[in-house]
């Protein structure tokens, strides 16, 4: 701990011979001759300790002391009091003094005085760095848990999930071996139809999942909005294997370039179109349908809008659906993919607008800034 310390006195004596046994003792001594020159050496130096006459012409021991506890109030302070002056000795106290000592100084009172005083000012640094790092780890351990517990009901969901995979797999082989038993050809190939299709959501179960779980940083890129939404639009197209659902591209061709993480977005918008293509192909009271991609500038978004005519969706699956795990889909869904949707983004400080009706269908509106706000572009995935 340093040793520094402000002696202030207005008698030139008691502050040559206290500088010499105080500079003995090892500190360093910013010696005043009255409280104006006391102060403006104690906002130069910030001395832990300040020790002071407490009757002088002009600011007296306890107006310094004052003012010092004001802007410092960490900062102890020892009172040399006369004979005499024992009821400014005892008012000192009540402004926080820690201690004082009479005069004629004795050097052994001076040296308990200093101790206690020491001893004070390192308790008070072990305290707040005890507080510090006990506020550091309940903040560590709170994240902890939030991050255990959505481990758990992820983990949770998605055994359950898998489960159901892995009986639909179970199914698609035991149609394999019987056809191969006997050789049936036409159950052979239904059976590989079904393996096929339960390692295709396996797959995609575990990709999002990865996606979810993975810490990372946005890499930002200034991207041309056609050529980025033809490519969304022709993953969803190889998609759609019925007849029956024509996707439809409306694109402004003025749409021009946007700052975003593309292969992020280019995931947040696949989640929304194949929810499209869902709710088509889960739609039966309808004979054909319909999906519309559509975009638009602004002044200062590009917008996509994602319009079906599916399921549509009752109220309560409106106010769900960009919850974690949220799937009307039993074992076909993992509820993950608006969940990060919506994450992806609003981390480019964008939004989505969701607006459906039970069997009429639904459109989603999704907003992204052209430009992406600068405070928004150094924060990582997992921290919003
Ligand atoms: N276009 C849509 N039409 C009808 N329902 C939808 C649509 N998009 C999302 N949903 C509902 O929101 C739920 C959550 O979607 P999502 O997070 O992608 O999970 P998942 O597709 O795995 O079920 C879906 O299960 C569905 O009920
Ligand atoms: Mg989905």
């Amino acid at each position: 701990m340093e040793k520094q310390i402000l002696l202030v006195d207005d008698e030139e004596d008691i502050r040559d011979v206290l500088s010499v046994y105080l500079k003995s003792n090892g500190y360093e001594v910013y010696p005043a001759e009255n409280g104006e020159e006391a102060l403006k050496s104690f906002r130069k130096y910030k001395p832990p300790v300040v020790l002071s006459d407490i009757k002088m012409p002009g600011m007296d021991g306890i107006e310094l002391l004052r003012k010092i506890k004001l802007e410092s109030p960490d900062t102890e302070f020892i009172m040399i009091t006369g004979h005499g002056a024992m009821d400014l000795a005892i008012a000192s106290f009540q402004d926080q003094a820690a201690d004082f000592i009479t005069k004629p100084i004795n050097v052994n009172m001076l040296d308990v005085a200093l101790k206690k005083v020491r001893e004070k000012i390192v308790s008070r640094r072990l305290l707040r760095e005890y507080t510090e790092n006990l506020e550091k780890l309940v903040r560590e351990k709170s994240e902890l848990q939030s991050h255990l517990s959505s481990l758990g009901l992820m983990i949770g969901s998605v055994s359950h999930g898998i489960k159901g995979l892995l009986t639909g797999l179970d199914g698609g082989m035991y149609q394999v071996e019987s056809g191969f038993s006997k050789e049936n050809t036409q159950q052979i190939e239904e059976g590989w139809k079904i393996v096929k299709l339960m390692v295709e959501r396996i797959r995609k179960m575990v990709l999002d999942i990865l996606y979810y779980a993975k810490e990372r940083n946005l890499n930002w890129e200034n991207v041309d909005v056609l050529s980025f939404a033809g490519e969304v639009a022709m993953v969803v197209e190889r998609k759609i294997s019925s007849g029956n659902i024509e996707f439809i591209r409306d694109f402004d061709a003025s749409a021009g370039k946007f700052e975003i993480d593309s292969g992020c977005i280019h995931s947040a918008l696949i989640n929304i179109l194949e929810n499209a293509v869902d709710a088509c192909t889960r739609d039966k009271s309808k004979e054909r349908h319909r999906i519309i991609f559509k975009v638009t500038p602004d002044e200062k978004n590009i917008n996509f809008e994602v319009c079906d005519n599916g399921t549509g969706m009752d109220m309560e699956t409106r106010e769900k659906l960009f919850t974690l795990f949220f799937s009307t889909k039993g074992t076909r869904g993992t509820g993950l993919g608006l969940f990060i949707s919506n994450k992806i983004i609003q981390q480019h400080g964008g939004s989505i607008k969701v607006s459906s009706l039970p069997d009429q269908g639904s459109k989603f509106t999704i907003s992204i800034p052209k430009t992406t706000p600068g405070c928004l572009k150094d924060k990582s995935v997992s921290e919003s």
